[in-house]
C-alpha cells in the first residue's frame, strides 16, 4: 500500500512484522539510543506514519517536519511527550497503548514496595560485598507492610490494579482520584480521601496520576512534610509529579523512611545526591519491562498506526478531535 512508516529505536519483532506486512517502507532507528533532535527531525519527513516512544518529544518542530503524516502511535500509555494540541491543530492523530501494561506496572509498583521497606537491594549488596557473618537481630531492619495503610494517589487503571494487590496483604486502602471509584470502594474497603488526609495516613503513599499541569510538582515539600516518618513514597507514574529536590532533602534528614523510584524528573538525570542515599531504591523506568508486555505494546502501537493509514478509527485515539479531517470511519 505504497506506506512509508519510522519507527523511532527498535521495538518487539511482532509490532515490526505487522508494520512490514502492510506497509512499503519500515525505517527504524539502526542505533540502540535515542535519537538526537538533529537525528529525529530528518528522519520523520516524508512519512505517512510514525511509531514512537515516550524518550522522543513529539513538539512543534517535530510536527512540522513530519508535514503529511497522519499519526504518531506513542508506544507507551502516558503521553505527556506529545504536543496534542499542536498534533490536532495539523489533523495528525495521536494513539497510545494502554491497558496492556496495567498488571506489569503495577507490579513494578509493588516490587518497589517490598524493595524499599524490607531493604531488599541494600542486602542483595550487603552479601555480594561479603559483609554478611551470620543472622543478626538488628541487621537491616525495614518496615512492616502487611497490615499497614497504602494510600494510592490517581486510581485509574494502574493505581486500582496496585490496590487490588493489596489484599493478600491485609492493608487498609485510602485513595485519591477526580472520580469516586465505588467498584474499588466494594472490592478492597478502599477509602476516597483528599491528597493531605492520605499523606497524613498512609505507610505507604503510591503515585499513579498521569502527567499533566496539575500533576506536575504534585509532592512537592509541603506534601512530604506531612508524610510520617516512618512513610515510604513510591513513583513508578512520571517524575515531574515530584519535586526531586525537596525529596532529596526529605530522604537525607530521614524525615520519610524511604523511596522506590521507577521515573524522575528530568530522565535519565537524577536530582544531585539522589543516587548517594542508602534509603531510596532506584530502578531505570521498567514499569512495563516484560517481554510479553513490551510486545503486546508493540502490537498495540502497530495496530494503532495502521488503522489510520487503512482510514479506520484507532483503538486507542488520544486525539478524538482529528476522526473527520481524516476521514477516519469504524
Ligand atoms: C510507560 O511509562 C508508559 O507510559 O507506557
Amino acid at each position: 500500500m505504497g506506506w512509508k512508516v519510522y519507527v523511532t529505536r527498535l521495538i518487539p519483532d511482532a509490532g515490526l512484522q505487522m508494520l512490514r506486512e502492510r506497509c512499503q517502507v519500515v525505517e527504524v532507528n539502526p542505533h540502540d539510543r535515542v535519537l538526537a533532535r538533529k537525528e529525529l527531525l530528518p528522519a520523520v519527513v516524508g512519512r505517512d506514519g510514525v511509531l514512537c516512544l515516550l524518550t522522543d518529544r513529539i513538539d512543534t518542530e517535530v510536527l512540522d517536519a513530519a508535514k503529511g503524516c497522519k499519526v504518531f502511535a506513542n508506544c507507551a500509555v502516558g503521553y505527556d511527550n506529545v504536543d496534542v494540541p499542536a498534533a490536532t491543530a495539523r489533523g495528525i492523530a495521536i494513539t497510545n497503548t494502554p491497558g496492556v501494561l496495567t498488571d506489569a506496572t503495577a507490579d513494578l509498583t509493588w516490587a518497589l514496595i517490598f524493595a524499599v521497606a524490607r531493604r531488599v537491594v541494600e542486602g542483595d549488596r550487603f552479601v555480594r560485598e561479603g559483609k554478611f557473618e551470620g543472622w543478626a537481630p538488628m541487621l537491616l531492619l525495614g518496615g512492616d507492610i502487611t497490615g499497614q495503610t497504602l494510600g494510592i494517589v490517581g486510581a485509574g487503571r494502574i493505581g486500582q490494579a496496585v490496590a487490588r494487590r493489596s489484599v493478600g496483604f491485609q492493608m487498609k486502602v485510602l485513595y485519591t482520584d477526580p472520580s469516586a471509584r465505588q467498584e474499588l470502594e466494594k472490592e478492597v474497603g478502599a477509602r476516597r480521601v483528599e491528597l493531605d488526609e492520605l499523606l497524613r495516613e498512609a505507610d505507604f503513599v503510591s503515585l499513579h496520576t498521569p502527567l499533566v499541569t496539575e500533576t506536575r510538582h504534585l509532592i512537592g515539600r509541603r506534601e512530604l512534610s506531612l508524610m510520617k516518618p516512618t512513610a515510604y513514597l513510591i513513583n513508578a507514574a512520571r517524575g515531574p509529579i515530584v519535586d526531586e529536590e525537596a525529596l532529596v532533602e526529605a530522604l537525607r534528614d530521614q524525615r520519610i523512611a524511604g523511596a522506590g523510584l521507577d521515573v524522575y524528573e528530568n530522565e535519565p538525570a537524577l536530582a544531585s545526591g539522589l543516587a548517594d542515599l542508602p534509603n531510596v531504591v532506584l530502578l531505570p523506568h521498567l514499569g512495563s519491562a516484560s517481554t510479553q508486555t513490551r510486545t503486546r505494546m508493540a502490537t498495540m502501537a502497530a495496530e494503532n498506526l495502521l488503522a489510520v493509514l487503512e482510514g479506520r478509527i484507532p483503538p486507542n485515539l488520544v486525539s478524538a478531535d482529528v476522526t473527520d479531517r481524516l476521514n477516519l470511519r469504524r
